[in-house]
């Protein structure tokens, strides 16, 4: 089980980033907490993260043939990328959206995602635990046969 997990704008800066709401752990931490569990899971995992959204699309593509599933925190552009809906759209890999904080309990702006409809499901609020979640839901999936 390959997954590959693509983080947005600005989570990078989780750690000092608005640590009221993404918590105060480091995003190298939280990376590395992944890499432990993944190990756990069985799962051979991959984290990326970048602030452009054309790259976020090329790691989507690339993703295709090289991976089981996709988890994507696509930040920002998760309000208003028909791009990356449209390349979840097209590589078939499984998705799940994940986000830190509950996006359903703050701004309007933040209450829609145009992204999550090219995904499986989404899991937000739980804080870095919700990439866990996700990979476990992934690893649900796949051995489901996608059912
Ligand atoms: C976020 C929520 C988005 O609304 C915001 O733009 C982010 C982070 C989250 O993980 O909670 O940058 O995706």
């Amino acid at each position: 089980m390959r997954i590959l997990i693509i983080n947005g704008p600005n989570i990078n800066l989780v750690g000092s980033r608005e640590t009221h709401i993404y918590g105060n752990m480091d995003y190298n931490k939280i990376c590395d907490l992944l890499y432990e569990r993944a190990k756990d899971l069985g799962v051979s995992l991959d984290i990326v993260q970048s602030n452009i959204e054309g790259e976020i699309i090329n790691f989507v593509h690339n993703a295709r043939d090289k991976y089981d599933g996709i988890i994507i925190n696509p930040a920002a552009y998760t309000h208003y990328s028909i791009a990356i809906y449209d390349a979840l759209k097209a590589v078939l890999v499984p998705a799940v959206e994940v986000h830190l904080s509950n996006i359903h309990a703050r701004e309007d702006f933040r209450k829609r995602s145009v992204t999550a409809g090219a995904c499986i499901g989404q899991i937000s609020g739980f804080g870095y635990y919700g990439y866990i979640l996700a990979m476990q839901a992934l690893i649900h999936k796949v051995q489901d046969g996608l059912k």
